[in-house]
């Protein structure tokens, strides 16, 4: 079978490799899924780059002496992965084969969304995922919206419903809000009684935002380093009539980070979930000394992986709950084959893409 081959961290996605590989056997608790699609996300191309590693690196708590290499939990659980490794963190396929364990075998011939990850990843034909994380697809759902129902819908839906906690008639302020995650932010919020200011870097894209039910939209395109914090305080502040907001969501970093949170009200609350710029921020104490207000950071892997079995079942009740409202519809951009996957790379950290690239497989 085709898989996607990453050998060493690289920024030229020219360096990934198609190569022929024997086609996987699924442990016990396992199963084998044949691909039919699988999305090209922005965690994927930090698998590409080595960005994790270098930020695992930086930490004392993840693993069990400091000179071994790091992991993604404590204790030496879930290390980074060694290269060479198959990326592509999710997608969705039929399920071939299992390993045997009672959830494997129950999803036997199903299609199913999965979440994955290096070292065996959604970029082959046919991959190996614990059977834990795969989800039957209700058949209502095409194949290509299957493809991106996990990372993004239940990373939004946890970041509003559980860690904020968000409560009705407040405002939110967040970045990247034409990206995936953030209409899903958009959509969410308006069914919970939150009012969302979002942040853009295209004129043209206020429109399209507004018409999902965004109730501020602020642009930064004719903005400049110097204009960039004054325009969005001004406009933050006029919206919420002098309050301020009181949730935060990042994913972008650096000088827009150092904009937002002084945009927080009292007791205000931003969350960190990327860094698209790839830029470091400097925090202010003051700016979250005097409002009291604070700041975390959120990632999917690690915030799910505290969750119990019971928690997991209700965020997927509630989850479904969206899902049905169209809360995680996500247009398409492009789709390309596995062999294409360089050019398909680019097309999915291009500036202004109109929706996912997806990789389709034979
Ligand atoms: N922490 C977690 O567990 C977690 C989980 C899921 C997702 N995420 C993060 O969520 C973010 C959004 O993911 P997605 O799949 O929704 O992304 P996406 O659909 O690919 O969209 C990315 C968006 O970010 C904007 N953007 C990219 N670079 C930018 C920059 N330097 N300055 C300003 N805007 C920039 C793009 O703007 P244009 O439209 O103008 O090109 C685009 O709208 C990513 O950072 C991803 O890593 C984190």
């Amino acid at each position: 079978m085709k898989a996607i081959q990453l050998n060493q961290f690289t920024s030229n996605f020219n360096e990934l490799e198609l190569t022929e590989k024997e086609i996987p056997t699924p442990g016990k608790g396992q199963v084998l899924v044949k691909m039919l699609y699988s999305a090209i996300n922005p965690s994927d191309v930090n698998y590409i780059r080595g960005d994790y590693q270098v930020a695992l690196d930086r930490l004392i708590w993840n693993r069990t002496e400091l000179d071994k290499l790091p992991s993604f939990q404590p204790n030496g659980q879930h290390p980074h992965p060694q290269l060479p490794y198959i990326p592509g963190g999710e997608g969705v396929g039929i399920v071939v084969g299992n390993g045997g364990g009672l959830l494997a075998r129950q999803l036997q011939g199903k299609r199913v969304a999965i979440s994955a990850g290096p070292p065996m990843g959604t970029w082959q034909e046919y991959t190996v995922v614990d059977a834990k994380k795969a989800v039957a697809v209700p058949s209502e759902i095409h194949d290509q919206q299957a493809a991106m129902l996990l990372i993004n819908p239940l990373s939004s839906f946890g970041m509003l419903t559980d860690v904020l906690n968000v409560k009705r008639n407040t405002w939110l302020l967040q970045s990247g809000g034409a990206s995936a995650l953030g209409k899903m932010i958009i959509r969410m919020s308006a069914i919970l009684g939150v009012k969302t200011i979002s942040i853009v870097r295209r004129d043209e894209q206020i429109a399209d935002l507004r018409e999902i039910g965004a109730d501020k939209v602020i642009s930064i395109q004719s903005c400049n380093a110097e204009t960039l914090a004054s325009h969005i305080q001004q406009q933050v502040h006029q919206a919420t009539s002098g309050e301020g907001v009181h949730y935060g969501l990042d994913c972008i970093g650096g000088p827009l980070l150092e904009a937002m949170l002084p945009c927080l009200t009292l007791n205000g609350q931003m969350l960190v979930y990327g860094t698209l710029a790839k830029a470091d921020a400097q925090v202010f104490s003051r700016d979250l000394m005097m409002p009291c207000a604070s700041i975390q950071g959120f990632f999917a892997g690690n915030w799910l992986a505290q969750k119990s079995l019971i928690q997991k079942i209700s965020l997927m009740r509630g989850m479904k709950k969206m899902a049905l409202k169209g809360c995680f519809d996500t247009p398409i951009d492009s789709v390309f084959s596995l062999q294409d996957i360089a050019e398909a790379l680019h097309a999915a950290t291009k500036a202004g893409k109109t929706g996912k690239v997806l990789l389709k497989f034979p």
